[in-house]
């Protein structure tokens, strides 16, 4: 939800920063933003649509100083257009501002400022919060970082600031609260890189610092001060980046998101490394240690995240209860948040996240923190503020996901919870020996299976040129493979814009049946499980009704083969771990549509990767 990036240094920052917003482009592509101080005069350029086009309209504009920054938005108040594109400036143009998140009450302050002669020239919250600390400034003339602490302490809301003033021209002040931000740190704290993830930060350092809630960075070249907005000094924590350039480019794919499905073979198993080895019959999660307990005895277990964490959620819920046996309870946390949930002193909190900021999660895990539960968390993004708010947890290590369209978060999700729910069932003695090692050797396999699976992409393709005009479709499974019908009817929806719906196979017969004729395409999960016979009949139930039928099946199935309008094969594995076979295929249908259909894969209209405002 909106890319900040900025620099400070001895090179010339507008490419440096046009670089970064690119990087940052998956968080917002509405429109896009840079501000550079030269020989104490301040320029501000910023055009609606992508950072492509604001390089265009720089081409033939003098652009040049050291200190610089840039934003690529998601629109919240205010249309996306070149007025309401952030840096925002205050009255005497000698102050700009790029903020990420909320200002909520924005629109008493911005009244405030009116009434002291402020004009405002767009809707943004933001636009406001640079003339507070114009107006802060002004009225106790004082220094920029103290009128920023000040303003802080007035908004309420989330932000990731960065503030930069033409009469203070070495300097650049970040703030944070509830909205990522990342410090890198060059040579001799020479330079300084800002952004709301490393990603632009990555090619330059990988020592970096990220900001706490509520913390100040005053940056000038050879100092880096970071205090709180009380005012007090806090000591920097410096980390060291284990993350490539590699990791975040597209290595000769179309897209990211192609390139992300590619990559699961690896990304699953880099999410197994070190944590099992089935000869030897381990598995431990390292980060899930001094409160293991509290999983182990936990009376129930409550799993809260969005969207595709929330599948892979309810994906959990079916590995627990049938491995483990603890009652689940799955909740999307955006709901979980605005009402009074009940919290057993025994119940154990398990949060998914790939990004790691998303705003609900965050807040549901807080709520949660507050009745006493105990967190653990399942995220992506190292040191992400999800991350941090949980008591313990384990990274799913999938690498940097940039498409906008989650995928190898899912399935390295999955495997992480697989691996959690093993573990606890190992030590509350629910599964055999023998079945242990038998899924750990079977899990250990997966990276390969998807490979396999992989190979299928061409046959996926010829597919969806057949379905590429439906204007709706249907997605069914049972049991491990309900949540996977639902994350396939997402990933259709968001980035190809067909509208889909997944649904148990047998609840179809309770409605949605009614919508089935000869243009209705139903994806069937229908993979030899316990539920398979079943699923068969359901196929027949929409042959019946002339429905189209495309359905996922293992190799050799030579009955749905007979009656199903296409087949698509996939290997056999132990049903618990079909997930993380079966989504390969619908991550795939979705992707070819969309292409065909010729929509932006990575950067869907309206969506931004990671959700920071509620
Ligand atoms: C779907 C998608 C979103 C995210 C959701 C949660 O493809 O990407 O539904 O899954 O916004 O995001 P995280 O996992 O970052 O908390």
């Amino acid at each position: 939800m909106c890319g900040i990036v900025a620099y400070l240094g001895e090179q010339e920052a507008c490419p440096i920063v046009l670089k970064g917003l690119k990087r940052l482009e998956y968080r917002g592509y509405d429109s896009a933003g840079v501000a550079l101080i030269h020989q104490n005069n301040l320029s501000v350029f910023k055009k609606k649509g992508k950072v492509t086009d604001l390089e265009k309209h720089l081409a033939d504009k003098a652009i040049t100083g050291s200190i610089g920054m840039g934003h690529t938005r998601w629109a919240t108040h205010g249309e996306p257009n070149d007025i309401n594109a952030h840096p925002h400036f205050s009255s005497d143009s000698r102050l700009a501002l790029i903020h990420n998140g909320i200002i909520e009450n924005y629109a008493t302050i911005r009244q405030e400022l009116m009434h002291k002669g402020h004009q405002f020239l767009g809707q943004t919250d933001s636009e406001v919060l640079v003339h507070f600390i114009e107006q802060i400034q002004k009225e106790n003339q004082c220094s920029l970082f103290e009128a920023v602490r000040i303003a802080l302490n007035e908004v309420v809301g989330a932000y990731a600031i960065v503030v930069m003033s033409a009469d203070d021209p070495n300097q650049l002040l970040a703030a944070r609260k509830s909205s990522p931000l990342v410090i890198g740190i060059g040579k001799d704290q020479k330079e300084f890189w800002l952004a709301s993830d490393a990603t632009p930060i990555i090619e330059y350092t990988n020592e970096v610092v990220y900001l706490d809630d509520h913390q100040i960075a005053i940056l000038q070249k050879g100092s880096m001060e970071i205090k709180d907005i009380s005012n007090v000094p806090t000591t920097p924590y410096i980390q060291y980046l284990d993350l490539t350039l590699d990791a975040i480019e597209k290595g000769g794919f179309d897209s990211f998101m192609l390139k992300e499905i590619f990559e699961q073979p690896e990304s699953v198993h880099n999410c197994l490394r070190g944590r099992l080895i089935a000869e030897k019959g381990h598995l431990q999660l390292g980060g899930i240690n001094k409160y293991i307990d509290r999983l182990l005895y936990a009376k129930r277990i409550i799993i809260l995240g969005c969207g595709t964490s929330w599948h892979a959620g309810l994906v959990a819920e079916y590995i627990f209860e049938e491995l483990a046996r603890i009652p689940v309870e799955v909740e999307y946390a955006s709901e979980f948040r605005y009402r009074n949930p009940i919290i057993y002193p025994d119940d154990a909190v398990i949060a998914i996240s790939q990004s790691g900021e998303t705003a609900d999660t965050l807040a549901a895990i807080e709520l949660a923190k507050s009745k006493g539960a105990t967190i653990f968390g399942v995220c992506n993004v190292v040191g992400s503020s999800i991350a941090r708010a949980t008591h313990e947890g384990a990274y799913t290590h999938a690498g940097p996901e940039i498409g906008v369209a989650s995928t190898k978060a899912f399935t390295a999700q999955v495997t992480v919870l697989l691996m959690m729910a093993l573990m606890i069932a190992k030590k509350r003695q629910n599964v055999a020996e023998a079945q242990f090692s038998e899924l750990l050797y079977e899990l250990e396999s997966i990276p390969e299976k998807i490979a396999k699976t992989l190979k299928i992409n061409e046959e996926i393709e010829k597919i969806a040129h057949i379905y590429q005009h439906s204007s709706n479709m249907i997605y069914l499974g049972r049991g491990y493979n309900f949540p996977v019908a639902l994350e396939g009817a997402l990933k259709l929806k968001e980035i190809s814009y067909i509208h889909a719906e997944g649904y148990p196979a047998a609840e179809m017969k309770h409605g949605p049946i009614a919508l089935i004729d000869e243009e209705m395409p139903v994806v069937f999960i229908a993979i030899k499980d316990n539920s398979y016979e079943k699923v068969v009949s359901n196929i027949q139930e929409v042959k019946a009704r002339k429905g189209r039928v495309i359905a996922i099946v293992n190799e050799g199935d030579n009955l749905i083969s007979s009656m199903a309008d296409h087949v698509i094969e996939i290997p056999a594995t132990y049903d618990v771990l079909t997930p993380l076979l079966t989504v390969i295929p619908l991550q795939l249908l979705a992707y070819h549509i969309a292409v065909l259909r010729g929509c932006n894969v990575d950067q869907p209209r309206n969506l931004a990767k990671s959700v920071t405002v509620e």
